[in-house]
C-alpha cells in the first residue's frame, strides 16, 4: 500500500486520475491539495471537492494551495478543460469544505506523519511542492519521493512540447517551482508528454464510442468530461491518469535515468525540461529522474477501463 498525496488542478484529465486513484487498493489517498493551473484555485478547490462527493470518498482533506505560480502570471487552460474545468461534466455543487490548513501545511504534516511511506503525486503545476521545500526543506529528506506528471523530455518522438514548442503545460505554468523541486534531491518519477501523447496510451474514438453506450453513473461522467476532447483531436490523452497508473504500478513503465534541469529564462523555450545526454561519467552520479520512455499500453488501457469507467 503506498500512501499519496495527489496535489492537482482539476482539470479534466485530474478528474480522470482521482477516479483511478479512488479505486486503486494499492493507493490510500491521505489527502488532495490543489494548484492553480488548468483552471483558477476557487474552480480547483470546488472540483475537487465535487469529484469527492461524486465518489462518495470520505474523510480525505482537501486543502488549497498555491493561486497562482511562483513568479509567472497565471494562465489557465480552460480552452481545452472548458469554463467549469471539467468539460462537459456537471456535477452538484459541493457541500463539503476545504480543510482548514493548507496545502504546504497539510503535505508537511503527512510527511512527518508518514515519513518514507508517503509518496507525493503532482499532476499539476509544482508551485505546492516546491513551497514546502522552501516551508521545510527536510521534507525532501523524509518522504518516499515524487511521481510526477510533467515535462517534454524529448526521449521519443511525442516528446515535444504542447504549451511551446519544448515545454510541457505543468512545467511552464511555474517552471521556477519545477527547478526547486528537480533540483530537491528526492527520487522523481517523471510521467511526459513523451508517452502520454503517445497514440496507443491516449482514449481512442473508439474506447469512447464504448464508453459513451454504456449508460452506467461513472461512464456517463466519464463520456461528459471527455466528450469536446475527443471530438476535437480525435481521441483524448490521459496525461494524469498515466502519472497515477504508474504510482498503482510501476511495472506498467519502463523508465530511463538522466539529468534533468529546467529553462527558466528563454523566451521562446520557457519550461523546457532540458535532458543531459552528454555521455560523461558524472552522469550516472548526478542524475535527478527516472523519465518514462515505454508503456505497456495494453495494461494500462484496461486498467483505465475497469476502475475509471468500471469502478472495479
Ligand atoms: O500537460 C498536461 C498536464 O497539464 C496535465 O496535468 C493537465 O491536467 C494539465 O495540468
Ligand atoms: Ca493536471
Amino acid at each position: 500500500m503506498k500512501h499519496v498525496i495527489i496535489d492537482t488542478d482539476p482539470g479534466v484529465d485530474d478528474a480522470l486520475a482521482l477516479m483511478l486513484a479512488f479505486s486503486s487498493p494499492e493507493l490510500k489517498v491521505e489527502a488532495l491539495t490543489t494548484v492553480a493551473g488548468n483552471v483558477s484555485l476557487e474552480l480547483a478547490n470546488r472540483n475537487a471537492l465535487k469529484l469527492l462527493e461524486f465518489l462518495g470518498v470520505d474523510g480525505v482533506p482537501v486543502a488549497p494551495g498555491a493561486s497562482r505560480p511562483i513568479l509567472r502570471e497565471p494562465l489557465d487552460a480552460t480552452e481545452f478543460h472548458g469554463k467549469t474545468g471539467l468539460g462537459g461534466a456537471v456535477l452538484p455543487e459541493p457541500t463539503m469544505h476545504l480543510d482548514h490548513r493548507s496545502a504546504v501545511q497539510l503535505i508537511v504534516e503527512k510527511a512527518e506523519e508518514l515519513g518514507d511511506r508517503l509518496t507525493l503525486l503532482p499532476i499539476g503545476p509544482l508551485t505546492n511542492i516546491a513551497s514546502a521545500i522552501l516551508a521545510n526543506p527536510r521534507v525532501t529528506e523524509m518522504v518516499a519521493g515524487l511521481v510526477i506528471m510533467g515535462g517534454a523530455f524529448n526521449l521519443t518522438p511525442y516528446g515535444i512540447g504542447n504549451t511551446n514548442a519544448v515545454a510541457e503545460f505543468n512545467i511552464w505554468c511555474d517552471p521556477e517551482a519545477a527547478r526547486i523541486v528537480f533540483s530537491s534531491g528526492m527520487p522523481i518519477i517523471a510521467v511526459g508528454l513523451d508517452v502520454t501523447t503517445h497514440p496507443e496510451n491516449r482514449l481512442s474514438q473508439e474506447m469512447f464510442q464504448e464508453i459513451d453506450v454504456l449508460g452506467t453513473r461513472r461512464a456517463r461522467l466519464v463520456a461528459d468530461l471527455c466528450r469536446n476532447l475527443v471530438r476535437r483531436y480525435n481521441g483524448s490523452n490521459l496525461h494524469d491518469p498515466l502519472a497515477v497508473a504508474t504510482a498503482v504500478d510501476p511495472s506498467l513503465v519502463e523508465t530511463k535515468r538522466y539529468k534533468v534541469n529546467v529553462e527558466t529564462v528563454g523566451d521562446l523555450t520557457r519550461g523546457m525540461t532540458v535532458v543531459e545526454r552528454r555521455r560523461r561519467k558524472w552522469r550516472k552520479e548526478e542524475a535527478n529522474m527516472d523519465i518514462c520512455v515505454k508503456v505497456d499500453s495494453g495494461r494500462f488501457l484496461k486498467l483505465f477501463m475497469d476502475r475509471v469507467v468500471h469502478g472495479r
